[in-house]
């Protein structure tokens, strides 16, 4: 391939920044910037520095030379191209909610463009269009505000994330999963057009018909390829209400088995319209009580009664499923019924059905009320060794007992593990999101939080779970994958590989953008330090 990434930094003029840093705030961004209108967008002092070092992993720190805050999406076109003319061009980084884990949205010694400037004090950032099934978002906004908006005409998205205090740029550049995956895809495969600033600061809009390749190459991107400045997305009517529905099983076989069948009801059939959303967890011995997640659920009496099953059963943890199905008034009672007829054939522990009825919005917004309390015990901003798999089917009993069983043992979970079926055929396999070839396979999250003292335990296991799924030849797929040399990305990538070469090549061909995820970067090592 004729490849040859363009020097940028000589590690000359690296250690000259270095010391110009020492002397002035505005560390290695060229004086001109700042005779410029973007220039009076950027700041340097401490406050601004501090707000962008860190991320929700609470894991990784480091030292951006500048923030940048854009009014309009024309300030962040004039940014990148500023930088991509530039004799020597600086990373600039998009950070949308700061929710990565391992310092994706940081910028060493670059820009991190605060994304959520874009929608301060506007209120054109949000449209929706009710004749025409669909919305156009700002890609700073969060998926909070895009369900309030949605919702006042009984509308909204298809595909959710489980937290909605999220952007949309920021699940976009990833995928987007939750328990409307198995049947909508994730939120990138939930997408009509969208806007996009390229490493050379071009805007341009995108589809599945025009610039079909930049479309492909963003969503999934990790960053790579543009800045999402808007996104259009289909809607749909929403119920008021949902039943919400968790069984209990104490066999991973009959757990996974009903899920399989579930996320397999064919379109026609009745139930699978007032289907969703169906996810699985793992509920640990004691560890989810009073953990985010489930303390809102179960009713104590019910967490007891789940502690002398495991004990009968000598285990050390349950599994439960959970399903949501549409409620409202005039579909109730056929609801029941269809209800009824399926619980009857799925094999959860007899009696261990737990039911709540809450609006839709309720529903969707559930961990926001667990996150506000953490918030307010200080367990919010504390280390999170977060996990996320994509583990095929077939190999999904031997993650079970050599991970799940295994090597998480019995150990408190201190978090949600989710483990939940998706199908690959809602997956469009030209965009960048990498999953595994096979039709079923589950996503994993083990989303723990860490304490000083058991941080090092935590990630050291992370370390185990990885090297038990390669020696085991699992063809796992990390989501949100976190790598730092290119021998990992390579095989990540797979046969795709090229392919995103070619893309970084033709739309941020100076390797300017979101550098943290440590993909393209390391071609460029020779003459850079990260
Ligand atoms: C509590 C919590 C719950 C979560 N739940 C889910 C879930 O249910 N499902 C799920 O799929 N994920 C979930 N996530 C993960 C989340 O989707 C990703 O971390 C996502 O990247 C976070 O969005 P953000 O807006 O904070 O992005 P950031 O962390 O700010 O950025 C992520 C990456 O995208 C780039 N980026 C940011 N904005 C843009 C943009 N506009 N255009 C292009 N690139 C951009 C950044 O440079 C960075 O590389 C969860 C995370 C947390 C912390
Ligand atoms: C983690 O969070 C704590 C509390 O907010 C903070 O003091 C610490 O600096 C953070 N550490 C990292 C690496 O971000
Ligand atoms: C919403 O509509 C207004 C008026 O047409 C337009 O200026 C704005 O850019 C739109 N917002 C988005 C996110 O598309």
């Amino acid at each position: 391939m004729a490849y040859l990434p363009r020097t940028r930094v000589s590690t000359k003029s690296f250690i000259s920044l270095f010391i110009t840093t020492l002397l002035t705030s505005t560390l290695s961004l060229p004086e001109e910037l700042f005779s410029l209108e973007i220039g009076t967008k950027i700041r340097s002092d401490k406050q601004s520095l501090m707000s962008v070092a860190s991320d929700f992993g609470n894991l990784t720190k480091s030292t951006p030379a500048a923030v940048f805050y854009p009014s309009s999406s024309h300030d962040i076109a004039g940014l990148i191209h500023f930088s991509y003319t530039h004799s020597t061009p600086f990373f600039i980084s998009p950070r949308g909610h700061g929710h990565s884990i391992n310092g994706q949205a940081s910028c060493s010694d670059g820009v991190v463009i605060h994304m959520e400037s874009l929608g301060q004090g506007r209120a054109d950032r949000i449209n929706v269009s009710v004749a025409n099934r669909y919305m156009d978002i700002g890609g700073e906004q969060l998926w909070i505000d895009v369900l309030s908006a949605a919702h006042a005409h009984g509308l909204g998205a298809n595909s959710w994330t489980d937290y909605l205090h999220l952007t949309v740029g920021g699940t976009l550049s990833v995928g987007g999963i939750s328990g409307q995956t198995f049947q909508h895809g994730p939120q990138i495969s939930n997408v009509l057009e969208l806007d996009v600033i390229t490493g050379t600061g071009q805007q341009v809009t995108c589809s599945k018909t025009h610039n079909q390749d930049l479309f492909n190459a963003v969503l999934g991107g990790l960053g790579q390829f543009g800045i999402i400045t808007r996104a259009r997305i289909p809607l749909s009517p929403t119920p008021e209400k949902v039943k919400w529905i968790r069984l209990i099983y104490t066999n991973i076989v009959a757990f996974t088995r009903d899920q399989e069948c579930l996320i397999s009801v064919d379109e026609n059939e009745r139930l699978f319209g007032f289907l969703k959303y169906l996810e699985g967890s793992l509920l640990m011995d004691q560890g989810l009580i009073g953990s985010w997640r489930s303390s809102s659920f179960f009713p104590k009496n019910d967490m007891e009664k789940m502690a002398q099953l495991t004990a009968k059963h000598s285990l050390t943890a349950l599994y439960y499923l959970e399903v949501v199905v549409a409620y409202d008034e005039d579909i109730a009672a056929e609801v029941d019924q269809e209800l009824e007829l399926l619980l009857d054939d799925l094999s959860f522990v007899p009696g261990f059905v737990f039911t709540r009825e809450v609006t839709y919005v309720e529903f969707l917004d559930r961990v926001h009320d667990g996150e506000l309390k953490l918030h307010k015990t200080g367990q919010w901003q504390v280390p999170h060794p977060w996990l996320n798999l994509f583990v095929p089917k077939s190999r999904i009993l031997d993650f079970d007992a050599g991970v799940l069983k295994g090597i998480l043992g019995s150990d408190k979970a201190n978090g949600p593990i989710l483990i939940y079926p998706m199908n690959k055929k809602k997956w469009n396999s030209k965009m960048s999101a990498i999953i595994p070839d096979e039709e079923v396979f589950y996503t994993i999250g083990i989303l723990r939080s860490a304490t000083n003292d058991d941080l090092e335990k935590m990630l050291e296991q992370n370390k185990k779970i990885l090297e038990f799924c390669t020696m085991e030849g699992i063809p796992f797929k990390q989501y949100m994958p976190h790598y730092t040399t290119k021998e990992a990305w390579m095989e990540h990538f797979g046969p795709k590989w090229d392919k995103f070469l070619d893309l970084k090549m033709k739309y941020d061909p100076k390797g300017i953008l979101s550098p943290a995820q440590k993909i393209y970067t390391f071609l460029l090592e020779d003459d850079f330090i990260i």
